[in-house]
């Protein structure tokens, strides 16, 4: 029995790859005792699968599940639960690495656990390889040159808002297409972007996909996609 309490760790795993994780992260994976990662009942991980080569059987995996889409206020008390199983690891003495898709800090549900658990445990954030990275470097084109805007825009948006920061800015990552894809495509068509856009779908997992704009089928776009925007600027 231990009366220190324990520390809290998010690592971010990368994109897909897993060979694209930081030695930092590699360390503090293998040496873990307690791993903890997102996980809906009727999904795997995605960031438990990119690293699965790496565990051990003698580690405590701990799944939690913070809905998606949720009003705030309606989140909050359902996240609140969902971090008790990690809080009890915490308050025990255990450090937790929590397995985080891409960065943990770039729109990962690592934040929630972090705005609940730094004030009270030490915490440490591991960067990781972001998404519109591995996208840049998976269809090979520059994405944002000099003083470029670079936007990150949430396809959840509206058409209108979508339009606004597209026009303003040089480059973008437009995430989180799934069901919205049809309205962005509408969207850069009217902005004449169509040939500029790019399609990568689960960039550098093993499933990768890059196709053009007009050839994706939009009913068939998975969450792990994104259109980029790459710079109009050539040097
Ligand atoms: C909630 S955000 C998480 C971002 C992640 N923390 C990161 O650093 O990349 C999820 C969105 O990131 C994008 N994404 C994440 N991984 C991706 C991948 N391997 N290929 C394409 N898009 C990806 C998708 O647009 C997805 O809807």
């Amino acid at each position: 029995m231990t009366n220190s309490k324990g520390r809290l760790y998010g690592i971010g795993v990368g994109p897909g790859d897993p060979e694209l994780l930081t030695l930092k992260a590699y360390r503090l994976l293998k040496s873990a005792s307690v791993v903890a990662y997102q996980s809906a009942d009727d999904r795997p991980s995605v960031a438990r699968s990119i690293v699965a080569s790496y565990l051990n059987d003698r580690q405590i995996e701990v799944p939690f599940h913070f809905p998606r889409a949720l009003d705030p206020y309606q989140a909050k008390p359902l996240y609140d639960k969902a971090v008790i199983p990690i809080a009890d690891h915490l308050a025990a003495g255990h450090d937790v690495v929590v397995l985080c898709e891409g960065d943990p800090l770039f729109y990962g549900s690592f934040m929630y656990l972090f705005t609940r658990f730094a004030h009270q445990y030490e915490t440490e954030v591991v960067p990781g390889v972001s998404s519109p990275m591995a996208c840049a470097s998976a269809i090979g084109i520059p994405l944002s040159y000099r003083n470029d805007i670079f936007s990150v825009l949430p396809a959840t948006l509206s058409s209108e808002v979508l339009a606004t920061q597209l026009v303003n800015a040089d480059a973008a990552a437009i995430i989180k297409l799934s069901r919205h894809f049809a309205k962005v495509r509408d969207v850069l068509q009217k902005l004449g972007l169509m040939t500029r856009a790019r399609y990568i779908e689960r960039a550098t997992m093993a499933e990768q996909r890059i196709v053009a704009l007009d050839e994706v089928d939009a009913d068939r776009v998975p969450y792990f996609s994104m259109i980029l925007v790459p710079s109009n600027v050539q040097l």
